[in-house]
């Protein structure tokens, strides 16, 4: 199909797909979900990939955000993963899986990248930062446009704390100490602050499942960075996988020509 591809958007607690029309950035489909399995072993998390894929009775190019340090294709860590991802090449055995080839990048990075084309971030220039609030904290930074792949920011220090600001500010530690979203915010208020002092971002775009919640914690942020929720809320990681495997396609068939 052309200008159209299956975005995959693998995350912690949930696999996340649906057909996109990257002319529009938009789903042409309703969006199709599968729990991660638990634990999410290769093995496992290949066949609910591959479930997602069956769904759209789809054999073209995918393109999949995964959490984790994506480059050329291999995982580079495993922190809301299983373990056994770590060196694992994403790219071939989530391919292996589900027959296709499956063009892989970082899930906040292509969350990113979706915004930035079609949504908060279309006409903004200088530095953009997407956090994404999820099970982890994902960041994806942009410079003029332009992709800074693996900032991997939901893993800084805060300041008196010994553990990484993910473990203290993402969805998930909220969910895990019952936390009301403003008590959270004013956790995550933290968290921003220092990304702002070490970036002096132009803005913040929020996404992930948590950037559905905006409103019930935008009143405790301090910032002066503006600070916006993606205008494409959370199908954001979907469309910005769909629209890294066209990137990407057309960057390998232009190395073939040269
Ligand atoms: C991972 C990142 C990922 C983020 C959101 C973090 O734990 O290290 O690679 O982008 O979670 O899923």
């Amino acid at each position: 199909m052309k200008g159209k591809y299956l975005g995959i958007d693998v995350g912690g607690s949930g696999i996340k797909g649906a057909i996109v029309d990257l002319k529009k950035g938009e789903l042409i489909t309703e969006r199709f979900r599968v729990p991660t399995p638990k634990p999410s072993l290769p093995s496992a998390l290949g066949e609910a990939f591959n479930e997602v894929v069956e769904h759209f009775q789809w054999n073209d190019v995918i393109g999949c955000g995964f959490p984790a340090i994506i480059k050329d294709g291999i995982s580079y860590s495993a922190s809301n993963i299983h373990k056994k991802w770590m060196g694992a090449n994403v790219s071939k055995i989530l391919g292996k899986a589900s027959g296709c080839k499956v063009l892989v990048s970082n899930d906040a990075d292509v969350a990113g990248l979706a915004e930035v084309h079609y949504g908060a971030g279309r006409n903004a220039t200088g530095t953009i930062l997407m956090i994404t609030i999820g099970s982890g904290l994902g960041s994806g930074l942009f410079i003029n446009g332009e992709l800074v792949p693996n900032s991997e920011l939901g893993h800084v220090y805060l300041k008196d704390m010994d553990i990484i600001a993910e473990r203290y500010a993402a969805d998930s530690a909220r969910k895990n100490e019952g936390l009301s979203w403003e008590e959270w915010g004013l956790r995550f208020d933290k968290y921003l602050r220092h990304i702002e002092f070490l970036f002096s971002p132009d803005l913040f775009i929020l996404g992930g499942g948590g950037s559905k919640k905006f409103d019930q914690f935008s009143h405790v942020l301090t910032c002066k960075t503006e600070t916006v929720p993606a205008e494409l809320k959370n199908h954001a990681g979907i469309i910005g996988a769909a629209y890294y495997a066209n990137k990407k396609k057309s960057l390998i068939l232009e190395s073939k020509t040269l």
